[in-house]
């Protein structure tokens, strides 16, 4: 099986060498457990290091204050967008019926699932893109009246993405301590992996943790990893390394 490295350092070698290629991994965690950078991250050493072409489908945030956030860390995504190496959507206004500046983006005039998905496979081809982040789904959820329809909408997401070829992560925002990992229960059962991030109150040292809750076809790490947001991204620290600091 074909494994695609996330490049987030220390992460990899957690899941044998990377995502199972062409599967979709679940990535939940409670507000500002670093979802979106993890995201990016992927997507923009998908492009950096190794490459491949990514698609940034944002619901959540608008696309200009990513750019903003992620320069912090680095991260020039407006230089490999220029290069065709990293496409966002900007579908952070569309649920809010104002219409977005960018290049790509969700019509004003309501959301649209079938011509969101339809951009994706389209942009897919054209990018020949390899990795796509769908960020958030709770986000998604703001477009649709019923649960019902929002748990179609996830099944119809989960099932392009698998037949479009591309290793994808949606994010699903979830509460601290609740042992829930999605909003609509079904995100973890289309989803072939679950990663949970997770920010344990305040003042401590290492107050960040990530722990690997399922990944098909892999041999994995069942541990409970401390995490770090650095000035170069995320960082999943060795378990030894964060006691020998204590
Ligand atoms: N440059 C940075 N250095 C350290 N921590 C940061 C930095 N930038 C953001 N963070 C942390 O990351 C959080 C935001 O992460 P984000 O990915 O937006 O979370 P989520 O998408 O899960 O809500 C912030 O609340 C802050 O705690
Ligand atoms: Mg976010």
């Amino acid at each position: 099986m074909n494994r695609v490295k996330t490049g987030i350092q220390g992460l990899d070698n957690l899941v044998e060498g990377g995502i199972p290629q062409g599967r979709t991994v679940l990535l939940a965690g409670a507000c500002g457990t670093g979802k979106t950078i993890f995201g990016m991250q992927y997507i923009y050493e998908g492009a950096k290091t190794f490459s491949e072409p990514g698609i940034y489908v944002t619901l959540d945030e608008r696309p200009e204050l990513i750019r903003e956030d992620m320069l912090r860390f680095g991260w020039d995504l407006r230089g490999l967008e220029e290069k065709g190496l990293i496409q966002i959507i900007d579908g952070s206004l569309a649920k809010i019926g104002l219409p977005s500046e960018e290049e790509l983006s969700v019509p004003a005039s309501g959301f649209d699932l079938d011509k969101l998905l339809l951009e994706i496979m389209r942009l897919t081809k054209r990018t020949n893109a390899k990795r796509v982040v769908f960020d958030s789904i709770p986000a998604l959820g703001l477009n649709f009246e019923k649960d019902t329809d929002v748990r179609k909408a996830i099944l119809k997401i989960s099932y392009l993405l698998n037949r479009t070829g591309v290793t994808s992560i949606l994010t699903s925002e979830i509460v601290e301590g609740e042992n829930k990992f999605s909003k609509y229960g079904v995100e973890e059962y289309v989803a072939d992996g679950v990663i949970v991030m997770h920010y344990m109150g305040v003042g401590t040292q290492s107050n960040r943790t990530i722990h690997i809750r399922k990944m098909r076809a892999t041999k994995h790490s069942e541990e409970l990893h401390p995490l770090k947001i650095t000035d170069k991204g995320i960082k999943i620290e060795k378990i030894e390394d964060a006691y020998e600091k204590v």
